[in-house]
């Protein structure tokens, strides 16, 4: 019995605590605490957000596809030979690593009539499942490359000869080496001509295996058991050389990265943990237990968790492995989700080589035990560990004892691993919690580099690529993440499969379904000014005054480094204070009377929030004729005393910077054309605005009767001391307003999905837009809607103790005066309940089915909470079948007795509070 380690109870709690919010068979308070959490996250969570979206038509990306080809999922990089080889299905291409619309060479593994009859009568689909898909890419030496293919559900193996280009037609078993099935997750990877692999080794894909082909020794896998691996899904592997730098004389490791469905955690359902294990380069297997088993299989849980909200990511999509000079220097990063994917959150945490090593080599061992004749349990192995230590690398210590290989491990030391492959430690993350956390998008991919930027230090750029084709690029500044850019790598919303880095290149290419895509690392020279160079906190650009450009600091001579103009903060003061836009450069704009104008104004940084002012005042929403959408600003119905000067100003926090830079985008002089005409024009006025036929209307009226009269008065800019800068509209005088239609379409926020969650947006949320159409069932709606929020939050709040003391007391007055004595402890005490309910201490008897009582557990002692002030909730908008089901009648109130004792271990002995 021992207890919780923090980080145990945290997580611990988190995974207890997000399933009873998916379940369906929910009563109303459990909304409550849906919205209530999310409302947490978005408040609290350090949820970040793109600074700049580029658009996949915006950019010049470098695509590949072949016609007919599809699923471009496998990618390999050749240092040598200056190539990217892409595996697709029924099909190897060589493309220039330079520019992948090159195509060099191209192979074609196809199916033939036998094997793919086998595999349609065993019920596969002859057009998806029976083909070749290539997932094995590996380079043996520099003459060859080892490819596998599944190949119609019998996977098979075949040497690419790389100076032809063809295979050598004599092709191998590929079981264990490439998945059965196309859609199957799997990993490999070659280490010194040898293939270890993580994958399934039969037809149905239930046997999981991780492996290692040898030309020269026999196949080495793990034991087929669910201790061992449990429905993994593998994400990746690699090797680390720690070999040479140890002085203990270990040799490299393989370490494998999947999520499986846990042993350890009682729960109703599969519960996922994501997990890393690892062998040993030189295992041998055992001589008489474990033979051709690995003797030196590990695995531990990597954790990432957002502790202070009780939320866990339990599932990992893939892993980039950081490596340094020295393999204490590598750093783990990995992707993750929560295994409930309704929450929408993804993260990246990131993993400390020492730390992971630690573990495997110092962690406690767990164990089965049985508890009430057929129930197993994990739990700590606290007995005496046989020596050498199971599981460990063959050392210099263990040779001494003249324990060269692992053929000569002692059976008592090969029996403890066997029985004994999971680690009671968990793999905690650098600062305790991810690096990132990005609401509403699945991140798939992740790559990382190591940028030095200008003042010397280096980052870690982190690349994360979604499920809907788009690219994140991150920077961790001083502990906190700025997310300095997403970019619609391809042209359809699909997943990105594959994501590989070329320092040398500066490239990243992505792998999807439909082809292949190359795009730079940065796009330093769209940034047009300083401001906007500097302000987006990219470590690769800078600006340059001397050319005025902004610049990728790889493309300067080292001595010009010094000249240029980075900070990571986004501390836009550093530049030049740039002479401002005069009035005179204002675009004139003139309208009939009546009718309605539209000036634009593109705003590139999400995170800057848009300002107008006319004749340098500031115009708020409540301006009685000024609608501000899009950032652009339209004005109904122009009468005389609108005339005037209209500027855009883009204000942007910097938090890095703890200052706020604003600039001017845009300049307009608005006049009116006297001879007015057909007042009744202006009926146009009331009609909507996301309608782009009546935009257009106002936009021909204004561009019909243009008057090329010039407001002469002299105006003086405001006094800012930012930078000045005219980014949007044509300068030239015929060129007046652009159609407002226009001005719609070239606002990249509206493409990417992120951007509608940044809080200036308000004027673009669809929620505002009805509030000005004035449209009374909406706003009835919307009243409706945040009412309930406000009721939801309200209640979280309460619950959570966040509110003063009447809110207290009500509680108190609800829970009745059992629960209001423990008040303090309740939080502290939540895990242990959530513990409870998922370790059987209830009386499970009374309930029809498992499922059913965790629910209903968790039901009670949420109503226990004061959730019944919001049953609204569940009749009102929420679709019934999702929160339907089990009614929450059982009124009893949730028994568990929350004093101060410590959260114990997993044990059924012993009372957890
Ligand atoms: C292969 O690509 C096709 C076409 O995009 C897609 O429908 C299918 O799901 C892909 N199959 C796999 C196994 O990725
Ligand atoms: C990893 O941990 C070790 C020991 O705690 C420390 O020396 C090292 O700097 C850490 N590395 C990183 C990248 O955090
Ligand atoms: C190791 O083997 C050598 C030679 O076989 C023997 O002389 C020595 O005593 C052995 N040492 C141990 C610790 O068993
Ligand atoms: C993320 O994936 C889950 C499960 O596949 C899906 O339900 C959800 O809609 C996705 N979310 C986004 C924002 O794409
Ligand atoms: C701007 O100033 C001009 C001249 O001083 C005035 O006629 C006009 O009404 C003003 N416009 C606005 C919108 O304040
Ligand atoms: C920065 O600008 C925003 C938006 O205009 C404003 O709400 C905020 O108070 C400003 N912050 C500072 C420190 O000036």
């Amino acid at each position: 019995m021992h207890q919780y380690s923090l980080a145990d109870a945290m997580t611990d709690k988190g995974n207890f605590t997000v399933p009873k919010l998916s379940e369906s068979n929910m009563g109303f308070g459990v909304l409550g605490v849906f919205l209530g959490l999310l409302l947490e996250v978005s408040t609290h969570g350090p949820h970040a957000v793109p600074r700049t979206s580029w658009r996949h038509q915006d950019l010049d990306l470098m695509e590949f596809s072949e016609p007919e080809i599809f699923n471009y999922s496998t990618l390999l990089l050749s240092e040598k030979r200056d190539a990217l080889y892409v595996g697709a299905r029924e099909a190897i291409f060589e493309l220039s690593k330079k520019n992948v619309t090159v195509k060099n060479n191209k192979v074609q593994w196809t199916v033939a009539e036998i094997p793919m009859v086998m595999c349609s009568l065993k019920g596969k689909s002859k057009e998806r499942d029976c083909l070749n898909y290539i997932r094995v890419l590996q380079v043996v030496d520099d003459e060859r490359l080892y490819v596998c293919g599944t190949h119609a559900f019998q996977p098979q193996c075949d040497y690419l000869n790389l100076a032809d280009f063809s295979l050598d037609g004599r092709p191998e078993d590929g079981r264990g080496k490439c998945s059965f099935d196309p859609s199957q997750s799997f990993t490999t990877v070659m280490v010194d001509g040898e293939l270890y692999s993580g994958t399934a080794y039969n037809f149905l894909g239930s046997e999981p295996i991780i492996s290692r082909y040898s030309p020269s020794q026999s196949l080495l896998r793990t034991e087929y058991s669910t201790s061992w691996l449990n429905e993994p899904s593998f994400v990746f592997a690699d090797v680390i050389s720690e070999g040479s730098n140890r002085v203990d004389g270990e040799d490299d490791k393989i370490y494998y990265f999947f999520t499986e469905v846990s042993v350890e955690y009682e729960f109703f359902g599969k519960l996922l943990i994501p997990r890393v294990a690892r062998v040993c380069k030189g295992d041998l297997g055992g001589q008489r237990t474990l033979q051709k088993k690995w003797t030196s299989f590990l695995k531990a849980k990597l954790v990432c968790s957002m502790p202070e909200l009780n939320f866990v990511f339990n599932v990992v999509h893939d892993v980039f492995i950081l490596k340094g000079a020295d393999w204490r220097d590598t750093v783990i990063y990995g992707v993750f989700t929560s295994q409930w994917g309704n929450v929408g959150l993804s993260a990246v945490c990131a993993y400390n080589m020492t730390a992971v090593e630690e573990v495997f080599s110092k962690g406690k061992y767990m164990q089965k035990a049985t508890v009430e004749q057929s129930h197993t349990k994990w739990v700590r192995y606290n007995g005496i560990t046989p020596s050498p230590r199971p599981g460990a690398c063959i050392n210099n210590l263990m040779r001494q004892q003249n324990i060269s290989s692992s053929l000569h491990l002692p059976d008592k030391t090969l029996q403890f691993v066997k029985d004994h492959p999971l680690l009671e430690d968990p793999v905690l993350p650098i600062g305790n919690g991810p690096r990132l956390i990005t609401k509403d998008v699945n991140y798939t991919q992740i790559v990382v580099e190591r940028v030095r930027a200008l003042d010397g230090n280096i980052y870690d750029v982190i690349f994360t690529g979604t499920d809907k084709g788009v690219l994140h690029k991150s920077v961790v500044y001083e502990g906190d993440v700025h997310i300095v850019e997403e970019i619609q790598l391809l042209k359809n919303s699909e997943s990105i499969k594959n994501l590989l880095l070329s320092s040398e290149t500066r490239s990243l290419y992505a792998g999807s379904d439909s082809g292949v895509v190359q795009s730079p690392t940065a796009f330093c020279g769209r940034y047009r000014s300083c401001d906007d160079c500097v302000l987006a906190r990219d470590p690769y650009c800078a600006w340059d005054p001397h050319t005025a450009a902004c610049v990728n600091t790889v493309d300067v001579p080292s001595q010009r480094l010094r000249k240029l103009i980075q900070s990571l903060n986004g501390d836009a003061d550093k530049c030049p204070s740039a002479s401002g836009l005069s009035v005179k450069d204002y675009q004139r704009v003139t309208v009939k009377p009546g009718s309605s104008a539209e000036l634009p104004c593109l705003v590139r940084s999400n995170l800057a929030q848009v300002m107008w002012k006319s004749n340098g005042s500031v115009l708020t929403e409540a301006s009685r004729f000024h609608l501000i959408a899009e950032n652009g600003l339209l004005i109904y119905s122009v009468a005389p005393e609108d005339q005037g000067r209209y500027e855009c100003w883009s204000v942007e926090w910097a938090p890095a910077a703890g200052k706020n830079f604003s600039r001017l985008l845009a300049g307009y002089v608005l006049t009116l054309n006297v001879p007015a005409r057909a007042p009744h024009q202006a009926g146009h006025v009331t009609t909507t605005l996301d309608s782009q036929e009546t935009s257009s209307t106002h936009a021909a009226e204004g561009n019909g009767k243009t008057d090329r009269a010039l407001l002469t008065s002299a105006l003086a800019l405001p006094s800012f001391t930012a930078t000045v800068q005219l980014t949007s509209p044509p300068q030239t005088d015929s060129s007046l307003t652009p159609p407002p239609s226009s001005t719609i379409k070239f606002q990249p926020k509206q493409l990417l999905p992120l951007s509608s969650n940044t809080p200036h947006q308000d004027s673009r949320d669809p929620a505002a837009e009805y509030l000005q159409h004035n449209n009374s069932t909406a706003l009835l709606f919307l009243f409706l809607l945040f009412f309930l929020l406000f009721l939801a939050a309200l209640a979280y709040n309460c619950y959570m103790q966040y509110l003063p003391a009447p809110c207290l007391r009500l509680r108190a007055a609800l829970l009745g005066s059992h629960k209001s004595a423990h008040q303090p402890e309740y939080r502290a005490c939540e895990g242990g309940l959530m513990e409870a309910s998922a370790t059987d201490k209830i009386n499970m008897t009374e309930q029809p089915t498992q499922n059913g009582s965790q629910t209903t557990q968790n039901v009670k002692a949420l109503r226990d909470t004061g959730y019944e002030t919001e049953p609204e909730c569940g009749n009102g908008r929420i679709p019934s079948h999702t929160f339907g089901g089990d009614s929450p009648s059982q009124e009893k109130p949730f028994d568990v007795d929350c004093e101060s004792q410590p959260i114990q271990f997993a044990d059924a002995d012993e009372p957890y509070c």
